[in-house]
């Protein structure tokens, strides 16, 4: 095995991640003694090569030419540590193994050929899905067919221009949403607005309120949107991403700019989607200290601090958000709180038990110093640092004193520099993508089939997580470059399991799953790019799934709900029914009211063309014409392309066909209606809801047409294809 490999799969899971780390970890006991072994836990990112590196220097340190790494955890040499290991102990051997294979050339991976066991959609239906998921539409025949020409190179290429649509700037939003959660301020007319303070921005109150109700939306949610916009802009304008930590500007549109009484240059001063820089001044004459969304007064306020929390929310938000660490996660081991700080005057800084999360997480929470404790976004210059508290800084780094008043830009830039950065900005665009999170080192290794299983699932995605990090700083932190070799991964394309994979394979490639279910904004863009109209609810035009079923259809509300659902529970499933049955109920007989060539998902056959005559006998032209349009529909609504003899055809034509043969057997008893439904007419018009003229309406189906191509609707936008991607 090579060492990289063998550390993954045997000396961490038994050696160092089990018995070094305890004192070893970066704040352990070792570490305060100053032992140049540092073992970084599993939960950091890129954690394993950076303890590899680390341990290939230790290996050469040797003593009577054995390595310390081999004598030290006998108890040799004095260990700090005394004996941690037997020589006859099964890890011990492993430990060696590992040392000697330190000396082997071979860097190289674990070559195996993982990849190529997954099916992979074609380039064209890869476009489907990612089109589909970054901007909420159908790719147009021309472009399919460009990409079919030009396989993978012409895939990227069409990404590219994907990621320059106005949905994709809404997926950005909707995928940083999900980590800031600022949308809980564009609940209500005033719910952004009220958080400002009135002393800095004195038109909060009487001003606002006398404002129409369409302009307090339109100030409200341009204050709202400001850190979600400030993503969208670095990316817009093709600037590093870093900026989003860096940046020394907040986002104004012109109408929360009059709100905060700055005047910026607008293209168009009526446009609440036009959003530009601003630095801000408040009523006090205080500057405030821009450093991209990290003094966003939505994010201060969604984060907000105590006197006693001393902003340590906020640096876990920080660290979690931008160093894809979760400081709760570094500690393994149980604390007990009495213990570990008796004795101590101040245990946060000088007990080891609290110093190990609170060394790491403290001087971050510093660079917020000058923020009210009591009304979040309130700058205060006078502030000063906490004595009892260990000083602002970042890591080591202590922040110099000239530096506090700049405090959270101090911050930002060095953010902006951490190599766990670029790792955490792919952790939120895999969410986004995957609607999933990224698989975690496994920590049992009790279960050594379960341990190799999801060790195999990790190594994958931890391969592609570096491809596209490469990428991106590379590209000098575009934010596309990420998305695309994500996007263009066999990962997002999986499409399914070839039979010959034995049991155990399939697990693992189902566990790294395969297709996602849709979110409820991206199944309603669907909905739509799919059939031409959106499933609403009557009284105000709201799409079904962004309000009435947004929450029991996984999504969130970005106040109390703030994590979605990945896999589907019976509420999902019966709010999917609901919508299959509404939607084919609202679109067929419409369908056939329009011109065949204004048709979306009908256009191959009439009502009329039924697959027998009356009396019996087979109309094989009507027959091929349903077909046809079968075809036409399972490439519309699933995505696959199939000609009229697959099976999947013939299984949809029989379901049209018995409910025809039904229908009209039980029209002809007067067990049904003649009529359509009332409320499945072809009257209005599905959009506007403009009612039809009475010579173009369709409500009678005295041959059960209708009503088969309902069924057949129904079952399709029901198909979990439909609902994943
Ligand atoms: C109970 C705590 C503890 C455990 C567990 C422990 N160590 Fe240590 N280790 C120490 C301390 C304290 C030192 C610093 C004093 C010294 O040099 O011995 C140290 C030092 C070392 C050193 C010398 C490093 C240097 O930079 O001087 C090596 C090598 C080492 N340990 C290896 C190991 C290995 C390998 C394991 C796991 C098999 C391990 N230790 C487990 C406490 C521990
Ligand atoms: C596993 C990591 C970890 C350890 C160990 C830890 N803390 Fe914390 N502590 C945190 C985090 C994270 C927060 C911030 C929580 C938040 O606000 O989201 C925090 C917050 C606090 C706060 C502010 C609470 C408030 O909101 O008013 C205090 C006080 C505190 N810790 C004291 C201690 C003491 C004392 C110890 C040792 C007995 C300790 N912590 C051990 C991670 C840790």
């Amino acid at each position: 095995l090579p060492k990289r490999e063998r550390l993954a799969r045997e000396a961490w899971p038994n050696v160092f991640g089990k018995v070094c780390i305890e004192c070893h970890s970066p704040d352990g006991l070792a570490a305060q003694q100053n032992a140049e072994l540092r073992l970084m836990p599993s939960t950091y990112p890129g954690f394993l090569d950076a303890n590899l590196k680390n341990l290939e220097h230790m290996a050469k340190l040797e003593y009577d030419g054995k390595s310390v790494l081999l004598r030290k955890p006998l108890g040799e040499m004095g260990h700090g540590g005394g004996a941690v290991l037997k020589a006859s102990d099964p890890a011990y051997a492993e430990l060696q193994r590992f040392v000697e294979s330190l000396g082997s050339k071979d860097c190289g991976e674990d070559a195996s050929a993982d990849e190529a066991a997954t099916e992979l959609l074609d380039e064209r239906a890869s476009l489907r899905r990612a089109s589909v998921i970054l901007a909420g539409r159908l790719p147009t025949p021309e472009e399919a067919a460009a990409v079919e020409k030009g396989g993978e190179p012409a895939l990227a290429d069409a990404l590219e221009k994907l990621m320059r649509e106005d949905g994709f700037y809404d997926w950005l939003r909707t995928t940083f949403n999900d980590v800031f959660l600022t949308d809980r301020y564009l609940n209500w007319n005033k719910g952004a607005v009220s958080l400002l303070s009135e002393k800095d921005f004195p038109r909060k109150d009487g001003w606002f309120d006398e404002q129409s109700d369409d302009r307090k939306w339109k100030i409200n949610s341009g204050l709202a949107r400001e850190p979600l916009e400030l993503i969208v802009h670095v990316v817009r304008s093709e600037r590093p991403f870093t900026e989003i930590v860096t940046a020394p500007y907040m986002m104004v549109n012109p109408y929360s700019a009059e709100l905060l009484e700055i005047q910026p240059k607008f293209k168009n001063a009526q446009d609440e989607k036009e959003f530009v820089e601003v630095a801000v001044k408040t009523q006090r004459r205080v500057s405030w200290p821009h450093a991209g969304v990290l003094t966003s007064p939505m994010l201060l306020n969604r984060f907000p601090t105590t006197p006693t929390n001393r902003s340590r929310g906020r640096a876990r938000m920080v660290m979690t958000t931008f160093l894809a660490t979760d400081v709760l996660d570094i500690a393994s081991r149980p604390v007990d709180p009495v213990a570990a700080s008796a004795g101590f005057l101040n245990p946060t800084r000088d007990s080891a038990y609290c110093s190990f999360c609170h060394r790491e997480l403290d001087p971050i929470a510093g660079a917020f110093n000058k923020y009210s404790d009591n009304d979040a976004e309130y700058y205060d210059p006078e502030r000063s640092w906490h004595k009892d508290m260990v000083p602002p800084g970042f890591g080591r780094e202590v922040m110099s004193t000239s530096e506090h008043g700049r405090a959270p830009a101090w911050l930002g830039e060095r953010l902006a520099k951490d190599p766990r950065f670029p790792i955490a900005m792919a952790h939120v665009v895999y969410r986004g993508l995957f609607g999933r999170e990224p698989a975690a080192f496994p920590r049992e290794v009790g279960d050594a089939e379960r341990f190799t299983r999801e060790l195999a699932v990790w190594r994958e995605q931890e391969r592609l997580l570096r491809r596209a990090t490469d990428a991106f700083v590379a590209e000098k932190f575009n934010l596309r470059a990420l998305v695309r070799e994500l996007a263009v991964s066999s990962a997002f394309r999986a499409s399914g399991i070839p039979k010959d994979v034995e049991s155990e394979r399939r697990a693992e490639l189902a566990d790294a799953g395969l297709g996602r279910l849709l979110s409820p904004e991206i199944l309603s863009k669907k909905i739509r790019a799919v059939t031409g109209v959106r499933w609403t609810r009557d009284w105000d035009k709201q799409d079904l799934l962004l309000s009435e079923y947004r929450i029991l259809y996984g999504g969130i509300d970005s106040e109390s709900v703030t994590s979605r659902l990945s896999t589907p529970n019976g509420l999902v499933t019966s709010v999917a029914l609901r919508m299959a049955n509404e939607l084919a109920c609202k679109l067929t007989a419409w369908e056939f009211t329009r011109a065949a060539k204004d048709r979306v998902l009908l256009p191959h056959v009439t009502p009329e063309q039924l697959p027998e005559t009356p009396g019996g006998d087979a109309v094989p032209a009507a027959t091929d014409a349903i077909k046809q349009n079968l075809v036409h529909l399972h490439e519309r609504v699933l995505g696959e392309r199939l000609t009229a003899d697959d099976p999947e055809i013939e299984r949809s034509y029989r379901l049209f066909f018995d409910t025809w043969k039904e229908g009209v057997a039980a029209v002809a008893k007067k067990q049904v209606s003649d009529s359509i439904n009332w409320s499945c007419q072809g009257r209005v018009d599905p959009s506007s809801g403009a009612e039809l003229p009475e010579g173009e309406r369709l409500s009678k189906d005295e041959r059960y047409a209708v009503r088969a191509w309902m069924a057949v609707l129904t079952y399709l936008f029901a198909d979990p294809r439909f609902l994943y991607e």
